[in-house]
């Protein structure tokens, strides 16, 4: 049997989304996590083989626990659904780079509790999986907004805003984007905790910034419902100098928002948690290869190229 969860990107609003602002983030299906369920010995217990990072996990019992986010996850979603571990092997593969926005951590953690539900043959809803999902963003990044669980656990585009249910929109024309990979990887704890650090000691300099992120995300949702892309890639890049303020941006980042912009590009910006990771850049269609070869000539390790409907 084998389960699944893909990456994802957010458009707008990231950081902001931490204090209450919406943001847009959709899922990217170029990129994901698969886990193979295989049946193990009696008593063997669950054994969990994270193939990308070289882990393995064996888990006997429910009371034991571990301070890692694989075996948090499995605890939870066993004790959530009121079974025993079972004894199965879950093989995990990820195409996700780690630490580079993209939900890395978030979709490990869904596929991995959507192969014990299947296993033990309780299906779990997307609420409630949601809701344990972010238990564990909670373990790696220390205050998440929920916006990642959100969208890789939903598959599809969302409108978010903390705490609440995410809204579903209209995608008026499609969006072809470019994903270049700055090879650098970002802590989001990091830079979130930089941000509130900020917060706290300017607020007054960076209450606004963040509000002015909030507008700009009600807009770009009205850009992407008509299908306006100059608006669209004019609000990114907006976005990315606002991000700039709050510190999170990286040199390799801004040379890449300024490659594509100088390469076609209707707009570019960070995405994620910044201080490293991906820069998304808004193209038409026909431009979008020679955008991609123009973003790794500037310096992106590698490129992806997705469509949003
Ligand atoms: O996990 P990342 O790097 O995509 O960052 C998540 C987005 C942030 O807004 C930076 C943090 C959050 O909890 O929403």
């Amino acid at each position: 049997m084998r389960d699944r969860a893909p990456a994802k990107i957010i458009l707008f609003g990231e950081h902001a989304v931490v204090y209450g602002q919406p943001a847009i983030a959709v899922p990217f299906r170029a990129l994901g996590v698969t886990v193979d369920t295989l049946v193990g010995e009696p008593g063997s217990g669950l054994l969990i083989r994270a193939h990308d990072t070289g882990v393995e996990l064996r888990i006997i019992a429910d009371t034991e626990t571990f301070g890692d986010a694989l075996s948090y996850a499995a605890d939870l979603v066993i004790t959530a659904l009121g079974v025993p571990v079972p004894d199965v092997i879950l093989d995990v593969n990820s195409t996700i780079p780690i630490a580079s926005g993209l939900g890395s951590g978030a979709a490990v953690t869904t596929a991995i509790m959507r192969a014990l539900s299947s296993a033990v043959r309780k299906p779990l809803a997307d609420e409630p999986l949601n809701e344990l999902v972010y238990e564990v963003e909670k373990m790696y990044h220390g205050t998440p907004s929920g916006i990642d669980n959100t969208v890789i656990v939903y598959e599809r585009p969302i409108y978010f805003v903390r705490d609440k249910p995410p809204q579903s929109f209209h995608v008026g024309a499609p969006l072809t984007l470019i994903v270049a990979d700055s090879g650098v990887s970002g802590s989001t704890r990091e830079a979130v905790g930089d941000v509130r650090t900020l917060v706290e000691t300017a607020s007054t300099a960076t209450m606004p910034t963040i509000e002015r992120i909030g507008a700009l995300v009600g807009e770009a949702r009205k850009a992407i419902e008509a299908g306006d892309l100059t608006a669209i890639g004019s609000l990114m890049t907006e976005n990315h100098k606002l991000l700039c303020e709050l510190t999170v941006s990286l040199p390799i980042l801004d040379t890449l928002v300024a490659a594509a912009a100088a390469n076609g590009a209707l707009g570019a910006k960070l995405s994620g948690g910044g201080r490293g990771g991906n820069v998304i850049a808004l193209v038409a269609s026909r431009q979008a290869e020679r955008l991609a070869a123009a973003l790794q000539a500037a310096g992106a390790t590698r490129t992806w190229q997705t469509t949003v409907s």
